[in-house]
């Protein structure tokens, strides 16, 4: 496609939803298009008051770079607010970058997306809109949620046909490739864009938004639902990686094979290649899950029940990596836990993000919280409150007189002291360099760490007599 006249100026944009994409993205394009003025806006007033906390400690979302951008940009041409309907009105461009969380109940409960929040943020354009708009789909949607957002603006358009506020409307997908804890680095410099839409017109003024800092040949154009399905596609394709990889680390456990050299002799074929394959304790974060799921439903829908099961598969391995190492955890320790205090180092879903959504630490710690251990649980960036709303236990303050109880700690002698074992949940750097000889010397023998991350070193145990396990270290 030829695209060179830009016939919609862009001059002031809205984006919906100031969560984990909404905030970065956006920062990201202020800090670049420096001549457009970018208002985040939400229905969640603490979040909004966190975004403009003066305290940058306090934003909603920790992401490395990301208070740096936020301190040059806010109130400069990048603002934060809760007022949805003045915002929409300016804007020549709005972003939807809400939540599309699975279905909890009714059709589709427990496969499809949720699409109450992308529905109201269309309504909320179609209400409050003026002149012609840009309404650009960033939130991860199922194939043909165009078609929704598109079909509500069209009412509003023809409304407006006689009023002096003619309202008309371009409707685009741009979905979204970020991933946490790289999240700057990944919008500074992204793998590809995509754009998909109908209208040239719209698609270049938005391609002309990237080609700010983007080299215009990674800027991909496509039709619509191909933008939204390469979306889902490519976080299915990155999910089946790991549950291919973790599926192997219990097939080395069991055979005496190294997870990472099998991983470094396959990734060094270019055609698999190195990425995305460091097995782990299952995968967690809010997208993984649901936009399989998605798939699935998808494939179900469309009447394709073979690629629906196997696409559901991954699922399957992902839930289970997490069930046996809460069970072999549980074996190592006599086959019981109850009681027995366990030190849990990591909540988060991955290193360098705050984010707890589908965290594999949540799942560990419920079976052994059900099978009666008391954990301590450490983390540098999630709060007790946080790891509380997860586990749906109120922290305790004692071990003593209690079972499957969890209690927070920032000081990790603390957290080991007594305890049987000590289990590595994410790959915080903080983690990587423990001093295991001091841990002996407070912890219950005999004691055990459990490396679900595969971040320590063997030696580094050396003379300590702790026990060792790590996910895909064989021991035959
Ligand atoms: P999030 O829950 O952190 O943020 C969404 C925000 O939208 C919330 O603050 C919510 O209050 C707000 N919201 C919902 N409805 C609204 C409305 N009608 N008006 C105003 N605000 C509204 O979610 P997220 O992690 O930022 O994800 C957003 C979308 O991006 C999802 O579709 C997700 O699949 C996709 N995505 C997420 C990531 C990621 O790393 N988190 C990466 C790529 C794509
Ligand atoms: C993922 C994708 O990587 C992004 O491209 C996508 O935009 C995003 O989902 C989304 O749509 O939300 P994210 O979930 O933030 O990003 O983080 P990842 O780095 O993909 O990690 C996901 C999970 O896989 C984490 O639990 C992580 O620890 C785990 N993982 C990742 C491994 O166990 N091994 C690996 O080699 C890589």
């Amino acid at each position: 496609m030829n695209f060179r006249k830009i016939s919609y100026q862009i001059k002031k944009i809205c984006c919906i939803g100031a969560g984990y994409v909404g905030g970065p993205t956006m920062a990201v394009l202020a800090d670049r298009c420096k001549d457009i003025k970018v208002t985040l806006v939400d229905i969640n007033q603490e979040r909004i008051n966190a975004w403009n906390d003066e305290d940058l400690k306090k934003l909603p979302v920790y992401e490395p770079g990301l208070k740096e951008i936020i301190k040059r940009n806010r109130n400069k041409n990048l603002f934060f607010s809760c007022e949805i309907a003045k915002t929409i009105k300016e804007a020549d461009m709005v972003f939807i970058s809400v939540n599309t969380p699975t279905k909890t109940s009714g059709f589709g409960a427990g496969y499809a997306s949720d699409l109450k929040w992308v529905e109201s943020s269309a309504r909320q354009v179609a209400d409050f809109s003026s002149g012609h708009t840009i309404v650009v789909e960033k939130s991860t949607v199922p194939v043909r949620t165009a078609e929704l957002i598109q079909n509500i603006l069209n009412d509003s358009e023809e409304i407006s046909t006689n009023s002096q506020n003619k309202k008309s409307y371009s409707v685009l997908s741009s979905p979204e490739f970020l991933a946490e804890g790289t999240a700057i680095n990944d919008l500074e410099n992204p793998d590809r864009v995509l754009i998909g839409g109908e209208d040239n017109d719209a698609m270049e003024s938005l391609s002309s938004i990237y080609e700010k800092w983007i080299p215009a040949e990674k800027i991909l154009f496509t039709n619509v639902w191909s933008s939204e399905l390469s979306k889902l596609t490519a976080n299915a394709f990155l999910a089946q990686r790991l549950s291919s990889i973790n599926a192997i680390s219990a097939l080395c456990e069991a055979t005496g094979a190294e997870i990472k050299e099998v991983s470094n002799a396959i990734g060094s074929d270019k055609r698999i290649g190195e990425r995305f394959l460091d097995a782990g304790p299952g995968f967690g974060g809010s997208c993984f899950q649901k936009d399989i799921l998605n798939l699935v439903y998808l494939c179900q829908y469309y009447g394709l029940e073979k690629v629906s099961k196997y696409w559901e598969q991954v699922l399957t391995v992902n839930n289970w990596q997490k069930e046996r190492i809460a069970s072999l955890v549980v074996e190592k320790l006599f086959g019981t836990v109850t009681n027995k205090k366990i030190a849990l180092f990591g909540f988060s879903f991955k290193a360098n993000t705050n984010d707890t959504r589908e965290s594999p630490s949540i799942s560990i710690s419920k079976d052994l919280l059900a099978n009666g251990a008391n954990l301590m649980i450490n983390d540098p960036q999630v709060s007790p409150f946080q790891i509380e709303k997860e586990l749906c236990i109120k922290e305790s303050r004692t071990f003593s007189d209690m079972q499957g109880c969890w209690s927070f700690s920032e000081n990790l002698n603390e957290c080991v002291k007594d305890a049987d074992a000590i289990i590595i949940m994410t790959a915080w750097d903080e983690y990587r360099k423990l001093d295991f000889k001091e841990f002996s010397k407070l912890m219950r023998k005999p004691s055990w760490v459990f490396d679900t991350r595969k971040i320590i070193s063997k030696n580094s145990l050396n003379g300590t007599g702790i026990k060792f396990w790590q996910v895909g270290m064989g021991s035959i």
